[in-house]
């Protein structure tokens, strides 16, 4: 993937961070504010492989639903004038998080883990909560194991106790304040 020469605030827009941060709520109204596209990895996931996550990862398994996820991202990123929502655990991947950097303009979400709880239900459709014993704890420990993966972002915003209307309303302000012109290194 080469690396994108585009300056930040022509770039498309990802939204990423662990699940139940409200990536598909805020990035549905912040496209709609930009009058931009919304796609969500997820369901692109779901269209190319004709069944839903749960389903995946039960008959194929997680291994290839990363390797679609890695396949869509990068047909996402191609369109500028987009919103993408990505699932929870793309950036996990170092060539997907190299794609998000350099061809996106990165907003992770983030929220308390008793909120994300709240937001998550029913568990039946996360298939890397579902059965376990204490699902808060779960959550914990993702967030743990993903410290590093959620730690690359150009905003980061929490929204633990937001709205996705304010959510939006406060990245499109950030979006539309980048550079859309190359700094040529001249001033
Ligand atoms: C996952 C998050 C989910 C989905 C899959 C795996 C993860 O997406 O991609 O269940 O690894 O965190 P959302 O964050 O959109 O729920």
């Amino acid at each position: 993937m080469p690396a994108n020469s585009e300056p930040l605030g022509l770039r498309p827009i990802a939204l990423t961070g662990f699940m139940g941060v409200g990536k598909s709520a805020v990035g549905r109204r912040l496209a709609g504010l930009l009058d931009y596209e919304f796609v969500d990895t997820d369901k692109w996931v779901e269209a190319l492989a004709g069944k839903s996550i749960p389903h995946i990862f039960e008959d194929w398994g997680e291994a290839e639903f990363r390797r679609l996820e890695t396949q869509v991202l990068r047909d996402a990123v191609a369109v500028s004038d987009r919103v993408i929502s990505t699932g929870g655990g793309l950036p996990l991947r170092p060539e997907n998080r190299a794609v998000l950097e350099e061809c996106t303009a990165v907003v992770l979400l983030t929220a308390a883990p008793g909120t994300i709880l709240k937001r998550v239900q029913p568990l039946e459709r996360r298939p890397l909560l579902v059965g376990h014993a204490d699902p808060l704890e779960r959550i914990r420990s993702l967030l743990q194991e993903r410290r590093e993966a959620y730690n690359h972002f150009h905003l980061r915003i929490d929204t633990t106790g937001g709205s996705p209307v304010r959510t939006a309303a406060h990245v499109a302000e950030w979006y539309r304040s980048l550079p859309k012109e190359q700094d040529n290194g001249e001033g």
